[in-house]
């Protein structure tokens, strides 16, 4: 949905990003229509950062929220690996996200990691 990428375009400008200058956005809208919002949060140990979707998703999960509530996420960039298999968990029906060449792309979030590992009697 390209209204939920425009947000999390917006969302962005509140990035801690100071070591990639990297400035990521996602934002999360839940099925009774409540939003949450990400931003990629780095640290001078780099590999301690968190990413944008993995915050909204980490905020949503906090204020109760959890799998089959979580309708639809916008993300400023193509997803990340570690966060195809976050926004698998939560099974997300539509994930969208700016391509490079500034158009939209939407998917189900398990289109995005093929054969996707899970916890087996989950
Ligand atoms: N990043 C995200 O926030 N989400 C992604 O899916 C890809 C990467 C962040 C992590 C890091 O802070 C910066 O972008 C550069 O990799």
């Amino acid at each position: 949905m390209s209204e939920l990428v425009e947000k999390a375009e917006a969302v962005a400008v509140r990035a801690y990003a100071p070591y990639s200058r990297y400035e990521v956005g996602a934002v999360a809208r839940m099925d009774d229509g409540r939003e949450f919002e990400g931003v990629n949060v780095e640290n001078a140990a780099y590999p301690l950062g968190v990413c944008a979707e993995k915050s909204a998703l980490v905020a949503a999960v906090a204020a109760g929220y959890g799998p089959g509530r979580i309708a639809a996420i916008g993300i400023t960039a193509s997803p990340c690996g570690g966060c195809r298999q976050w926004l698998a968990e939560f099974r997300i029906p539509e994930v969208s996200f700016r391509r490079e060449d500034g158009s939209i792309a939407t998917y189900e979030a398990k289109a995005l990691l093929p054969e996707t590992w899970d916890f087996p009697d989950s």
